[in-house]
């Protein structure tokens, strides 16, 4: 199994170019099961991506990739399977995401529940409710969710009891060819999810958002040739400011849309963190003190549930008492063990986590648990006294392209055995 092996304490500097968003791309490619033909552009080549490729061929889906364009070519054949089976949704969730594609189109999908995942019980109930008001007949049975519309779906006013990125998305999806008028809300309005809208709309679904209220004309196209370059990873770019705030002589982040990051740069400053901000890179470098901070995570526009772990190993250099409140996930704090054996002061109390500091880490030898907890081992492993092992690193591989180049760049020690 690989490992990555980390000397710390090394200063950094360089350029850090940031790759496509991961979940944007996911339920992207699940929308391109409702075209003809489709060229993706800037997606990163990362695990999560191939697993989803693989469940598109399964289904039925010609793909070609161009690695160094970072293209994805997909076009659709005739004859497709409805299917989505339990070993390629097993290992990712965002598998999911076919159902409502595939329902709308075809008039019924099959498709494995996810399950479970170390962050959280991460149930589908409410992807379920949305397809049931747009008319699903649904059934589980055996592990599958079997979804029938013989007639079609029909546009319907739904309101989701609690936001969730993923439902919004299946909903947004399966409301894509139904007959009539949609009306979600209460929804999801992440930038991922205005992608996948800005997808849909050149795919000829016609959606107009306000709020937290999403309108969407359903109609089945016939475009072909549809071009679209994903938005950056804001959570990748997220982590490597907090990088570039623990050690950075001075990092360039680019290829990056500053706007869309203004919650994690008005915490990074609020810290002390020195930043310049400019129109598509952040100049970033370290400040000699950084002050504590109070965060909970929210739904975008808050704070990001999947920067709590990297924010977290930032908050082990501030002085004073900072917290964290976890909102979204029930089991999101399985890095803290790992941080403490590196000698970081942490306690969690229900869903908060108070983060003592500055504290020095030391290297160790850790486990990574999920992707985002792996990302703060590396980063703690790049503040840390001596040499740092962190085992595990498959997840780290599901959602970060080329982390490890991308640090060796910035003069980091760094290296996958
Ligand atoms: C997506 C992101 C993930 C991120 C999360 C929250 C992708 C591929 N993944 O995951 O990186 O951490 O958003 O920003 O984009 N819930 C239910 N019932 C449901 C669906 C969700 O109770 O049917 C709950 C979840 O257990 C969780 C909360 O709603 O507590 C939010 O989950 P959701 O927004 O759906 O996350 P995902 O789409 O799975």
């Amino acid at each position: 199994m690989q490992k990555l092996l980390i000397k710390g304490k090394k200063e950094l500097s360089g350029t850090i170019l940031i790759s496509g968003s991961k979940n944007a791309s996911l339920p992207i490619l699940a929308a391109s099961l409702l075209a003809k033909e489709v060229k993706l552009h800037n997606v990163p080549l990362v695990k999560d991506i191939f697993t989803m490729l693989e469940l598109l061929k399964f289904i039925g889906v010609k793909i070609k990739i161009k690695n160094n364009k970072r293209s994805i070519i997909l076009k659709n054949n005739k004859k497709i399977k409805t299917l989505a089976p339990y070993k390629l949704v097993k290992t990712m969730r965002a598998g999911v995401l076919v159902l409502g594609p595939l329902l709308t189109k075809y008039g019924k999908a099959k498709v494995s529940l996810p399950g479970g995942c170390a962050i959280g019980t991460r149930p589908v109930d409410l992807h379920l409710f949305a397809l049931k008001q747009l008319g699903a007949k649904i059934k589980i049975k055996d592990g599958y969710i079997s979804a029938e519309a013989p007639n079609g779906l029909v546009g319907a006013n739904i309101k989701f009891p609690s936001i969730s990125v993923g439902a919004t998305e299946n909903a947004l999806l399966a409301a894509f060819n139904a007959k009539g008028n949609t009306i979600l809300s209460n929804c999801a309005i992440e930038p991922e999810i205005l992608d996948l809208i800005s997808f849909l709309k050149k795919l000829g679904s016609k959606i107009k958002i306000s709020g937290r209220k999403i309108k969407i004309s359903g109609k089945m196209s016939s475009i072909k040739n549809i071009n679209h370059k994903i938005i950056f990873d804001r959570i990748e770019a997220g982590t490597y400011l907090i990088a570039g705030s623990l050690l950075s002589k001075k990092i360039v982040i680019k290829q990056i849309n500053p706007k869309v990051l203004k919650y994690e740069i008005k915490i990074l400053k609020k810290m002390g963190v020195k930043i310049s901000i400019f129109k598509n890179s952040i100049f970033i470098s370290k400040s000699k003190k950084l002050k504590k901070i109070y965060l909970t995570t929210k739904p975008f526009p808050g704070f990001p549930t999947d920067l709590q772990a990297q924010f977290m190993v930032l908050m082990t250099q501030a002085n004073g008492i900072s917290k964290i409140k976890e909102n979204i996930f029930e089991n999101r704090f399985m890095h803290v063990p790992e941080l403490r054996r590196m000698g970081a002061k942490i306690k969690i109390k229900n869903k908060t986590a108070f983060i003592f500091g500055p504290s020095k880490l030391n290297g160790a030898e850790v486990m990574a648990t999920d992707l985002r907890a792996s990302v703060s081992l590396v980063l703690a492993g790049l503040i840390a006294n001596n040499r740092t092992v962190v085992n595990r690193i498959y997840h780290l591989d599901r959602g970060y392209e080329s982390l490890e180049k991308k640090l060796k760049k910035c003069k980091a020690e760094i290296k996958r055995i």
